[in-house]
């Protein structure tokens, strides 16, 4: 079983948004993978590394898509972005400096946090998006 399960409740309806969040999803599921099986510490830094790198381009990428659909929670859903890819940007400095910060507890506050984003904040996008796209 998957780290995270993707499921219906984590679409948004916003089909490029969908597949940014499961290749998200995917490469988180591979870091757990990855922690759990006691991988190499380089290659798990080069995973999380890439989950930071994956993250920040979602976020801009969505930014985006806000902004040319004129969404008017745009301002406040990148704040939210900033703070989240504040987080990771610390978890990564912590592993990187030290392997032992990077534990499943950790791993799971940060898919929690992102899964709950992708549930409560884009979703909201999603219904706007989808709402607007009928006028
Ligand atoms: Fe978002
Ligand atoms: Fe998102």
């Amino acid at each position: 079983m998957a780290f995270i399960e993707w499921s219906e409740g984590l679409e948004i309806g916003v089909d490029a948004m969908d597949t940014e969040h499961r290749a998200l999803v995917d490469s988180i599921n591979q870091l757990e993978a990855s922690l759990d099986s006691g991988e190499e510490r380089s290659r798990t830094i080069q995973m999380v590394a890439r989950v930071a790198r994956e993250a920040k381009a979602h976020f801009a990428s969505e930014e985006a898509a806000m902004a040319n659909a004129k969404y008017p929670g745009a301002a406040l859903h990148a704040l939210k972005h900033q703070h989240m890819a504040a987080q990771i940007l610390a978890f990564l400095t912590r592993y990187s400096r030290d392997t032992s910060a990077l534990n499943g507890h950790m791993l799971k506050f940060l898919s929690d946090s992102l899964t709950h984003h992708i549930r409560n904040e884009d979703a909201i996008f999603g219904r706007w998006a989808q709402e607007r796209a009928k006028l």
